[in-house]
């Protein structure tokens, strides 16, 4: 297996924030898969759903986590939420599900500062009662694949940074950290 750490979980649930947090705290790089995709493709995910659909979105997740496979080591990967399901994603590195309750993760993405483009740019976000399906479905299968499951419900982002931190120690080479 590969010295990445690899977050996963379901939207809004901050793998974004806390990579760059985490980052920031130790100095290792962090990719996003979405955002590769994005400047890969030159298209927003939601411009990629809305054209193409979600297939060619799924298949563009696989291509990514080929590339992955293939080219990084040291890093913090950070998934989209349905990214989990690339069929090399045990090769990648050590997987650690962030986790919350659906509750906690949606109230989250309507309090932020800039909860309209939040909820905007994820079209599986779209209609609520959707999405809360989305996360029963997936609820299972995210525990299932995850090495460490990391919750993350009412702590802030410092406190989940340095658990982070001590679940990473080990897993990236990083003298300093
Ligand atoms: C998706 C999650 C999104 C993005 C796409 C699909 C999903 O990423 O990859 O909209 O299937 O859960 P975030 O988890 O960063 O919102």
């Amino acid at each position: 297996m590969k010295q990445n750490i690899i977050l996963i979980g379901f939207m809004g649930v901050g793998k974004g924030t806390l990579a760059r947090a985490y980052s920031q705290k130790t100095g290792v790089y962090n990719i996003d898969t979405d955002d590769l995709i994005e400047s890969k493709e030159n298209k927003k995910v939601k411009k990629i759903f809305a054209e193409f659909g979600e297939s060619r979105f799924r298949e563009l997740e696989q291509e990514t986590a080929t590339w992955i496979e293939d080219s990084i080591e040291n890093s913090l990967i950070s998934c989209g939420g349905g990214f989990y399901k690339v069929k090399n994603i045990n090769k990648l590195g050590k997987i650690i599900l962030l986790d919350a309750s659906f509750e906690w993760i949606y109230n989250g993405l309507l309090n932020a500062p800039n909860a309209k483009k939040k909820l905007k740019k994820r079209p599986l976000f779209s209609e609520p009662e959707k999405a809360k399906e989305l996360y029963n479905q997936r609820e299972k299968d995210y525990k299932e694949i995850a090495d460490v499951i990391l919750s993350v419900e009412n702590k802030t982002i410092d406190e989940v940074v340095n658990e982070l931190i001590e679940i990473s120690k080990n897993d990236i080479n990083k003298k300093d950290i």
